[in-house]
């Protein structure tokens, strides 16, 4: 069997007649730069997850920033977040020269441990990062009655939650204000680079709407130093064709979670959700050992798996002006050397899930 990672040929199939007509719209129109497919999604997107303000943006990355931008976070501010993250998450808040400051994680959830972060606040620190790693969102409440209690702002990089809940509501409702990405790859993922902003504050989605075109307030004239952010017409295009099918996209990924776990539950440390909140399952990640063996086993059977991610970001190179030291967020460090990602996917059909599962157990 040859199994798809992602499966993103196999999705444009089953989409492709509506992201054809969506998609030659634009052309038709030549309406590139925030056309009315643009405005359309924003709409689409902010009810979908019951938020006053959703703006698209050019990546995930370029989210975070805008994000950050818009609390005028500036260079020696300390921004707290987790070191168990792609890099964007990190990486932004040092493209504005302001510090990470990296709070461990929970062992069970990936996500960082709410019990840490006070011990880490000084006076420079202005925001925390937390991320709904994987999927799931992490411990809000906690999150939000810290930065509640030392006045600091919070972003949730929901780059890879997009649809998820906590406690009943999405976790683009939680935060000052909370961002996601439209990679291909991600749960909702367009056909290029892309990402939004969702925020129920009018000053901040002003501001990220400004900040997004070069800062500007009307044409040639500009208020702040912003960016070139925007969102393709082209790429809406795409979601427009794809975000009616989402919700069933999502029950199908917790079927996969569901039958994954289900089968491997006694053999190996699945991944665990809390109950009062929902993952979209952007990866399905075990805890294994001899990950090396069983990854080239998996491969030799036609299973492709990947690690998110091998190494923890406070030790990451183009952090050694930061002087982390191994052993300072241990259980990222473990779950660097540990995590492996299974094939996770809407159009994964339980055959492929059971033959992945039964490919696994023969080798443990
Ligand atoms: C947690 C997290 N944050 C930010 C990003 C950046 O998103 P993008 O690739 O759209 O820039 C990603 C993408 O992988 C991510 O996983």
């Amino acid at each position: 069997m040859k199994i798809d990672f992602a499966n993103l040929q196999y999705q444009y199939q089953v989409y492709k007649v509506d992201i054809d007509v969506n998609v030659q719209s634009v052309l038709d129109k030549s309406n590139y730069i925030l056309g009315e497919e643009v405005n359309k999604l924003e709409n689409q997107l902010a009810e979908f997850v019951q938020v006053k303000h959703a703006l698209t943006c050019s990546s995930g990355t370029d989210a975070l920033l805008l994000a950050m931008m818009a609390f005028n976070i500036q260079p020696g501010d300390e921004v707290i977040t987790t070191p168990f993250s792609f890099i964007a998450t990190a990486e932004t808040i040092a493209f504005l020269q302001a510090i990470p400051v990296f709070v461990d994680i929970e062992e069970d959830t990936f996500n960082i441990d709410p019990h840490k972060i006070e011990a880490a606040i000084t006076k420079k620190t202005k925001a925390i990062i937390p991320v709904s790693l994987y999927g799931q969102p992490a411990d809000m409440d906690e999150i939000e009655g810290i930065a509640k209690k030392h006045n600091l702002k919070i972003i949730v990089d929901g780059a890879q939650s997009f649809g998820s809940t906590y406690k009943g509501v999405t976790d683009s409702c939680k935060g000052d204000i909370a961002t996601t990405s439209f990679f291909p790859a991600k749960p909702l993922g367009c056909y290029g680079d892309g990402g939004a902003v969702f925020t129920n504050n009018d000053r901040y989605a002003e501001k990220i709407k400004m900040m997004r075109a070069h800062g500007q307030n009307e044409r040639y004239r500009h208020k702040y130093i912003g960016m070139g952010g925007r969102f393709d017409t082209i790429q809406a295009a795409v979601l427009l064709a794809k975000l009616p099918h989402y919700k069933n996209e999502i029950k199908n990924r917790e079927c996969v979670a569901g039958l994954y776990t289900q089968s491997l539950g006694d053999a190996v440390n699945v991944p665990k959700v809390k109950l009062d909140r929902t993952s979209v399952w952007a990866q399905y990640t075990l805890r294994v050992n001899c990950r090396d063996q069983l990854q080239n086993k998996l491969r030799e059977s036609g299973v492709p798996t990947a690690v998110h991610y091998p190494m923890p970001l406070h030790l990451q190179e183009c952090f050694r002006y930061l002087d982390c030291e191994e052993g300072q967020c241990p259980v990222a460090e473990k779950a660097s050397k540990e995590v492996l990602s299974l094939p996770m996917n809407a159009f994964q059909n339980e055959e492929v899930t059971q033959y992945v599962c039964d490919q696994l157990i023969d080798f443990l």
